[in-house]
């Protein structure tokens, strides 16, 4: 933990004149400390961050945004990722550039002004990029790099500012087989099985308006045959160039849109050409990242340890990667005889494990690979190039955690030699995306289906185990270089590549802002009770960042997500059964690690929490095809279960990144897909295994059966995402937020209804087929507010204000709020009947402190913390511990908490981080 800048809150408090919301006072000032994540980092290739702003201080027409480290003005580029209703600004986007010296603070100075053109001006500089026509250079002053805007070549080149060109022919590849080789399978031809090579072959390409600072370059089309044929696997591949730079960012997407028995990935792969013509071999290096900032440092023809010896100078010059003195000055005895030394074309790192990788290299294609002894966990990044042509480095960002990998460098030895980075190695099995089981002879019978679910807790349907539209995340650094750099510099650029700095505010300073909910806050252990919770909640995230590492939830579909229940029998999670196995942010572990991270600024949890959005937004969720903007339930494969639904996908588990990023654009085109969802409803019902029976329902889109709680707070914070970032549809979505919130407040039962009709062309909830004459429907389920409700309508009640929330709503999700946890007899008294056996209370506990911090209730929030200690979940007399174990027991020794399960986790740390913010005064000492 970095000290807090105690200024912050007085600054706050000094310069800005607090007015009516609407009044903008366009003189204020205010300046706001933004500091390193993990401390200042040894690179900086540029780096854009987000951060709030107070309701109506800054009109987002006249305010302009300035930077300063120290007494130093920097260069700054900004933009709006969101407004609040009256214009005012929410939440910047701004980006630094890269720079040699690295300040531990900057500060970002928020400045009204009455000139209107400024900011405006400001959004349409070109700055380091030029568009001519049929390509896009952006030069950085360290680098230009151009991008094609169409072909299979997505970077053309890339030079040094010495003249250099160091990359060419930047290009996407794809392998594939059109089965899986099984010589047990009697069914398939095992030779008549076809391997294919696509290429990534570009549909458009796009600059951002603004690159003032930050070029960002989108490339977007699909995988084809050099033929043309079969175009599919669409990708998305973004580069993002800062001034000053020597670095490319590179965020690379495919989305999956295949049958899972259609055909097998063999490989996908990004490729870079390096011009080494000019060089000798024995001048080349070939570099590829070890373990913990290790390398294999090598050239392509060595001339060291031979028989006889060049002199020493020769020798350290080549592993230092430097140029050698001239050929002539070297002893004969080997200057004469270099034509005998190999020159060695290719090499290759696999990584097919989370636990090892292979080395080896070969002098050229038909010749035997010569095994070099490899390592544990390779950092993932290889350079190749020369001491006077210059080359290139590339990184894939949680290289080994993403197995199966590898790192090819090829055709060293010739005039033109490459780098491959993996992000599925070829080395790998294919990759096979079919279902696990046959069906079990559950398909088509629904009541076999749910018996299926009493033993498995698997929701199977057939056709629903589908990949089909899922996606995948990389994140890749490519560097460039004039002169072949020290492997320590490499290192520190390996070191950057996993672990890319981040820039971000005080979490005083953003729960002074209230953009982001104001549900939690920051650690206050001031009595006894609250420093307990607060060590719990510390306890669950070290607990899950410690399985992650030995239960090994690594790899290329996984890395990110965690298991769901534990088997105390085996000692293992429940990787194998059903809906216990991968999480997919069952109850909301996400909304815990991302405040919990708003409220602690801790790295660990940052980071803990990235890896799962990365993996969840992407790979848990469909982005093409009929169920495009769901998710899936947990399960044994990610994509498995049958239920599919928007509690997956719901934007508000990557609100808080988005902002914090400064409107990460993967991010942003993510929540986006969710605004949609209701055209979704119509053709997947999202309850159909769950109707009431003997109800005639036929869906029809101005009236689709969904869960206000589920269903609905999803749409709706992706609508209020739309709305606050002023996205091509945010006036739609702005009426859809009324006009939801106006019919939901009209249900005789408001959200006490639970499911009821939504209208896909207007957002308007009606009552439900079970009480068409909303006479009063009582539905209460423990799962309705299980993800993300209350954090999405607290958002929606901060964002409109308390003016302009339509007449009712607040009362509605007030009553949900208080009747949930209340006892029977209230509900009755309520509701003419009981909402009967309710569980999930613990979690629930947070529904009531909202209600008790809001009407200022002492009572209810008393009841706030009886629910939280003494309902369900983990009790008082959990014993917050771990045991060893170790022997012929387990695999390999293990901490376990048999105790726990996600659920218990997400609910708790949620429950407990936001009741200590709603009611901790209520806590007492006990
Ligand atoms: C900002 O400018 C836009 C476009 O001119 C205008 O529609 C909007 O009302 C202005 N916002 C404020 C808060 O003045
Ligand atoms: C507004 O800003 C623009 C761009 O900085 C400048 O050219 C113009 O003179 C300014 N106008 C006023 C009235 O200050
Ligand atoms: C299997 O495929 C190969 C190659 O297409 C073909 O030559 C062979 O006849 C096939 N064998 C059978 C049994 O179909
Ligand atoms: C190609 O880009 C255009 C926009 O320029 C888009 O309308 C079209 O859908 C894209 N095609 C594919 C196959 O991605
Ligand atoms: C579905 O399975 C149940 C339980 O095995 C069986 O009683 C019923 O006949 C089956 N229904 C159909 C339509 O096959
Ligand atoms: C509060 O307690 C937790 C856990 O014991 C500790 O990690 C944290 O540093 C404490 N915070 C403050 C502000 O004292
Ligand atoms: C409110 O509900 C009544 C029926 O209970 C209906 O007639 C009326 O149109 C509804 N109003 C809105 C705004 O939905």
């Amino acid at each position: 933990m970095h000290p807090r800048a105690v200024s912050l809150l007085a600054i706050l408090g000094a310069s800005l004149v607090l007015g009516a919301p609407r009044s903008f006072l366009n003189t204020s000032t205010l300046d706001v400390a933004v500091r390193w994540l993990e401390g200042a980092p040894d690179y900086n290739s540029g780096t854009t961050f987000g951060l709030p702003w107070p309701r109506g201080k800054f009109n987002a027409n006249t305010t302009t945004f300035t930077g300063t480290a120290g007494s130093e003005k920097i260069q700054l580029q900004s933009w709006v990722t969101g407004y609040w209703p009256d214009g005012s600004v929410k939440w910047s986007g701004h980006a630094i550039p890269a720079s040699q010296t690295i300040a531990e603070e900057y500060t970002i100075t928020a400045s009204g002004s009455d000139n209107l053109t400024v900011l405006f001006e400001k959004r349409q500089s070109a700055g380091i990029a030029t568009d001519s026509g049929d390509g896009i250079v952006v030069d950085t002053g360290k680098i230009s790099v151009t991008f094609p805007k169409s072909g299979s070549v997505l970077v053309s080149s890339i030079q040094t500012s010495g003249g250099k060109t160091v990359g060419q022919s930047g290009r996407l590849i794809l392998r594939t087989q059109s089965d899986i080789i099984d010589y047990e399978d009697n069914s398939v031809n095992q030779t008549s099985i076809e391997h294919l090579e696509f290429q990534g072959v570009i549909n458009q390409t796009t600059i951002s308006e603004d690159s003032s600072t930050r070029a960002l370059v989108t490339v977007s089309g699909t995988h084809q045959t050099e033929a043309g044929a079969g175009a599919w696997l669409p990708f998305t591949v973004r580069f993002y160039l800062y001034a000053s730079s020597d670095a490319i960012k590179i965020v690379h997407n495919i989305v999956y849109d295949k049958n899972s028995s259609d055909t097998f990935v063999t490989g996908i792969g990004i490729k870079f050409d390096v011009p080494l013509a000019e060089e000798e071999l024995y001048n080349r290096h070939v570099r590829l990242a070890g373990v913990d900032g290790g390398f294999f440092n090598e050239a392509v023809q060595g001339i060291t340890g031979l028989r006889r010896d060049p002199g020493q100078e020769v020798s350290t010059a080549q592993v230092e990667g430097e140029e050698t003195p001239d050929i002539s000055t070297w002893a004969t005895t080997v200057s004469s005889r270099t034509q005998w030394i190999p020159a060695w074309n290719d090499f290759r790192l696999t990584q097919l494990s989370p636990d090892g990788f292979n080395l080896q290299k070969r002098t050229k294609v038909g010749q035997s690979w010569v095994k070099i002894p490899g390592g544990t966990r390779s950092d993932g990044l290889a350079y190749l190039g020369g001491a006077t042509a210059g080359g290139l480095a590339v990184g894939l960002r949680d290289f080994w955690k993403k197995y199966p990998t590898s790192l090819d460098i090829s055709n060293a030895a010739t005039d033109t030699g490459s780098i491959t980075v993996w992000l599925y190695s070829p080395s790998a099995g294919p990759l096979d995306l079919r279902p696990f089981h046959d069906g079990l002879g559950e398909s088509g019978n629904y009541t076999k289906q749910l018996d299926a679910l009493e033993i498995t807790y698997e929701d199977y349907e057939e056709g629903y185990n589908t990949p089909y539209g899922i996606s995948k995340y990389s994140e890749l650094f490519l560097y460039a270089f004039d002169t072949t750099p020290s492997s320590d510099t490499l290192a520190t650029l390996t070191a950057h590549t996993n672990q890319p700095p981040v820039l971000f505010a005080e979490p005083d300073y953003i729960h002074s802002t209230k953009a982001i909910g104001s549900y939690w806050a920051p650690p206050d252990n001031s009595t006894a009770a609250a420093a307990t919770i607060e060590s719990n909640l510390n306890f669950l995230l070290s607990y899950y960042q410690q399985q992650v590492e030995q239960r090994r939830w690594y790899g290329f579909w996984d890395f990110g997500d965690f298991m769901h229940t534990y088997d105390v029998d085996r000692h293992t999670w429940r990787y194998d059964i059903g809906g216990y196995a991968w999480d997919n942010s069952e109850l909301s572990p996400d909304l815990f690690w991302w405040n919990y991270f708003l409220r602690s600024g801790r790295a660990d949890v940052y980071r803990f929490a990235e890896a799962q959005l990365r993996h969840v937004a992407e790979t848990d969720v469909y982005h093409l095809g009929h169920m495009k903007g769901l998710g899936t339930r947990h399960g044994v494969q990610h994509w498995g279960d049958s239920a599919k639904q928007v509690r997956i996908s719901t934007p508000i588990y990557r609100k808080i990144f988005w902002h914090l990023s400064g409107g990460d654009e993967r991010v942003g085109e993510l929540v986006r897909e969710v605004l949609d969802v209701g055209e979704v409803w119509n053709v997947i019902d999202a309850r159909r295994k769950v109707h009431t029976a003997g109800v005639n329902y036929v869906p029809d889109p101005t009236a689709v059966w969904i869960s206000l709680g589920i269903d609905w707070s999803g749409i709706a914070i992706a609508w209020l995402i739309e709305w606050e970032r002023r996205g091509p549809r945010w006036e739609e979505s702005r009426e859809r937020i009324f006009e939801s919130m106006r019919t939901i407040a009209n249900l005789t039962n408001g959200f006490v209804t639970g499911e009821a009709l939504y209208n896909t062309y207007t957002g308007a909830i009606s009552p439900p087929p079970t009480d068409p004459e909303n006479l009063g429907e009582v539905t209460v389920a423990h799962l309705s507010a299980s993800f993300g409700m209350l954090e999405t309508i607290s958002q929606l009640l901060d964002h409109l204000g308390p003016d302009d929330v339509p007449t009712g709503f607040l009362e509605a999700w007030l009553d949900y709020c208080y009747y949930y946890g209340a006892s029977s007899v209230e509900q009755t008294a309520r509701y003419g009947v009981s909402f009967g056996n309710l569980n999930l209370k613990q979690g629930h506990s947070r529904l009531t402190a909202w209600a008790a911090n809001h009407l200022g209730n002492e009572t209810l929030a008393q009841r706030a913390w009886n629910e939280f200690y003494n309902t369900d979940g983990l009790s008082l007399k959990t014993v917050w511990e771990t045991e060893k174990v170790s022997g012929s027991k387990v695999l390999i020794p293990v901490d376990e908490a048999s105790w726990l399960a996600a659920n218990d986790a997400a609910l708790y740390g949620l429950a407990g981080l936001e009741n200590l913010a709603l009611v901790g005064s209520a806590l007492g000492d006990n």
